[in-house]
């Protein structure tokens, strides 16, 4: 197969579909960033397949040891050995393409000038597998949504003398906007929670992007819900289980330096 070097790592895997292994099951949806819905693990780092390209990943591969947390249970050399095995086209045992029903997928796209080498993948870590590079990410979502994410403010859908639903605007300075628009820029792509060695080590700890989403409401100044959500997440599986490691920091495609935003809501938390 030939890839450019600007071809996202979904370009090839979509072109590996077409023409190659029809059954391999992956899932995407916008295809540029916005949805996050095509969140895995490649070369052992948590990022998403429609913003990640062949010269990013192939050519300087980042190693796991370096850039990502592994899971208990995985060496280092193991995936460098299943690395080097992958790519040897001698053994026909060790195609570079995955079969149906592997939790795994390897592809060695080459260029013109030759090889762009191997680029790992698998599901993202942290979740159960369902099938090939999907991972089942309903825990991340359902924690997300007990934490009501949702402005909760006065006056929301109320209703004029007429029974007319009443017309207003809120206002909010510049300043109080700064302090939680980063944060609503989360896609809820899951490459905090599989970046996670706690998340990863159960299911009871809240997560970085539930999280993520709970701070996104208590510094909005409009909210009202500010105790009742800090009393949600002032638990030992939610803020109390966070070990400060920032590797959810690391990956994240939005920009958020989750880690940080963690620590802060946590101290927001200690010192009402
Ligand atoms: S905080 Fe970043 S990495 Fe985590 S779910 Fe949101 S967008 Fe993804
Ligand atoms: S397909 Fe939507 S973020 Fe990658």
């Amino acid at each position: 197969m030939q890839a450019s070097g600007q071809d996202t790592i979904l370009d090839c895997l979509l072109n590996i579909k077409r023409t190659m292994d029809p059954t391999l099951a992956f899932r995407y949806s916008c295809g540029h960033g916005m949805c996050g819905s095509d969140a895995v693990s490649i070369n052992g780092t948590p990022a998403l397949l429609c913003t990640a390209t062949v010269e990013q990943w192939a050519i300087q591969p980042q190693k796991p040891q370096e850039n990502a947390f592994r899971r208990t249970g995985v060496r280092t050399d193991d995936i460098e050995a299943a690395l080097e095995s992958a790519s040897s086209p001698s053994d026909p045992s060790k195609t570079p393409v995955s079969q149906s029903g592997d939790s795994s997928a390897s592809s060695a796209p080459s260029s013109d000038q030759g090889d762009w080498g191997v680029i790992s993948l698998s599901a993202l870590p942290g979740f159960p597998v369902q099938r090939d590079l999907i991972a089942d990410i309903d825990s991340m979502l359902e924690q997300i949504i007990k934490l009501k994410p949702y402005l909760q403010a006065d006056g929301v859908l109320a209703t004029t003398d007429e029974g007319k639903v009443d017309v207003f605007e809120y206002l909010q300075r510049p300043d109080q906007l700064a302090k939680y628009e980063v944060l609503s820029n989360c896609i809820a792509c899951g490459v905090c929670e599989g970046s996670c060695p706690v998340f990863a080590g159960g299911d009871a700890f809240i997560g970085p992007a539930a999280l993520v989403n709970a701070s996104r409401f208590i510094n909005d100044s409009r909210d009202r819900a500010t105790d009742a959500r800090m009393d949600a997440i002032d638990t030992a599986d939610g803020i109390a289980a966070c070990q400060s490691v920032r590797a959810c920091s690391r990956q994240c495609p939005k920009g958020i330096d989750v880690g940080e935003e963690i620590w802060q809501l946590i101290a927001q938390v200690r010192e009402r």
